[in-house]
């Protein structure tokens, strides 16, 4: 098998890969970009899964070549890019088990395209046929005319495959597409039966969620707007204005997207937001905001506070900036670093505050597939070191009686029950006041979701309540 590229490191992370930025190679010095969108599609799982060294993010990557394609090529680079990424571990597994000698590691190109073909044959509905006759003129433009032939064979072997035959005589960790330490990790945390229900899940494209802005009408309205649009749709039943779209669209088909009716946020994400208690002008603090989702929901939710977005990256700032123009909502956005308060914060105690703090994103794999070959074991301490201080740097900052609510998009105990356990057992003032709420699993502290088909992410919160 392949080796899978290394991991993005915990300084960059965001609850996304977070890629170390000395592995992003500048836009400026990139050679000019393939249009035939199977050929871009191998040269961008290039740089995302490169055989020796850092990957760069696959939203990023797909980001920087996205204006320049018709819908249709879009469409489908990114289903390559996404599909390999998700099954990447399964492909190249049966790759190397079908072929009688190994490619070489200089020939990544043509290993990457077999991939795309592997996974175009098993996971989606094009016609078998013309799939297996893309890659061999793919690999003449890849300057492998050697791997013309071998691919012809290799894929019309792969159509005679039962995959899900194969599959199920695998491991998990190699059916399901997860790195050992991963695997392991949830095997620990959550048992076996568990993981391997995380782990399917995981690996089946996330729904199309929506966040109904309550300050446009009550559920039932905003559930009717869905209706007149002709979007079919059930509600959540976590968090009280998710609506789960029955197929995704484009979000300029759902009705007053840019007027801010509706936005697009994972039910689990939408917990944290609803779990903030204070008064309606009060004075919040949204500690890790951006692309600013959550800051949004703080807006709709409370329209009459005084509400302050920080995050160290100034950059992505922009983007809670554009997302409050479009709610048509306000904020004081910050740029600055949640463990240094004394570098921004003026002096006024917050009613509550929310750390949606920067974690594995383990809970999110089946919409950033990508994570799950950047991200390694050796980051997790790391990661639980920044977000205890990040908790015990915030802390002081909230009034007597107020709260702060911690939540990841993780499914690690470490960074999840085990981390709060640790903050209570420190801090004498806090106790835990998630009770309104339970998760999936029961934990030592707060409330844990696992990632589940057809409906959320996995997730964590613990509503944390500052003693009078
Ligand atoms: C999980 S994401 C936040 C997502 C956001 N709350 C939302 O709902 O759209 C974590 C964020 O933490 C930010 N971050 C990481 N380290 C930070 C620090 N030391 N201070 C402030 N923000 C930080 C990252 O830039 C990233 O935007």
């Amino acid at each position: 098998m392949s080796r899978h590229p290394r991991s993005a490191s915990p300084r960059t992370a965001r609850h996304a890969s977070g890629p170390r930025s000395a592995g992003r190679r500048p836009a400026a010095r990139r050679p000019t970009r393939p249009t035939d969108p199977r050929h871009l599609a191998v040269v961008l799982l290039g740089e995302i899964l490169p055989a020796d060294e850092q990957g760069r993010s696959l939203r990023e990557a797909l980001g920087e070549v996205r204006d320049g394609l018709s819908p249709a090529d879009r469409g489908l680079v990114s289903d390559l890019c996404f599909g390999v990424c998700r099954h990447y571990r399964l492909l190249d597994h049966w790759l190397d088990s079908a072929m009688d000698k190994p490619l070489k590691p200089s020939a990544r190109g043509v290993r990457l395209a077999l991939l795309c073909g592997l996974y175009e044959l098993w996971f989606t509905e094009r016609p078998a046929h013309a799939v297996v006759n893309a890659y061999p003129d793919l690999c003449r433009t890849l300057n492998a005319p050697w791997a013309a032939g071998l691919s012809n064979a290799l894929l019309r072997k792969a159509g005679r495959t039962e995959i899900d035959e194969v599959r199920a005589a695998l491991p998990v960790a190699i059916a399901c597409s997860l790195p050992d330490w991963l695997w392991q990790q949830w095997c620990a945390d959550w048992g076996d039966d568990q993981a391997t229900a995380m782990a399917r899940a995981s690996i089946v494209p996330a729904p199309m969620t929506l966040r109904g802005n309550r300050l446009h009408g009550d559920a039932a309205a905003l559930a009717q707007r869905l209706e007149a649009a002709g979007l079919p749709h059930h509600a959540g039943s976590l968090a009280p204005y998710a609506f789960y779209l029955d197929e995704a669209v484009p979000v300029n088909a759902v009705p007053g997207f840019n007027d801010g009716v509706f936005s697009v946020q994972d039910e689990a994400a939408q917990l944290p937001a609803e779990l903030i208690d204070a008064p309606d002008d009060g004075r919040l603090l949204d500690a890790c905001a951006a692309p600013g989702g959550k800051t949004g929901q703080l807006a709709e939710r409370f329209p009459g506070a005084t509400l302050i977005a920080l995050d160290n990256d100034a950059a992505r700032l922009d983007r809670v900036r554009s997302n409050l123009a479009r709610l048509g909502a306000n904020a004081t956005v910050l740029a600055g670093d949640a463990v240094v308060p004394s570098a921004w914060w003026d002096g006024t105690p917050f009613d509550a505050i929310l750390l949606d703090a920067p974690c594995s994103a383990t809970g999110i794999l089946r919409r950033q597939p990508d994570v799950k070959w950047h991200r390694r074991a050796t980051d997790l301490p790391t990661l639980a070191g920044l977000q205890a201080r990040m908790l015990d740097a915030l802390w002081p900052l909230i009034r007597p009686g107020g709260l702060l609510v911690y939540a990841t998009c993780s499914t690690l105990t470490q960074e999840n029950a085990a981390q709060v356990s640790a903050f209570l057992a420190r801090q004498g003032d806090a106790r835990d006041d998630t009770a309104q709420v339970s998760g999936d699993v029961a934990v030592q502290a707060g409330a844990q979701w696992l990632p589940r088909e057809g409906g959320h992410d996995g997730f964590y919160l613990a509503r944390l309540r500052k003693a009078d």
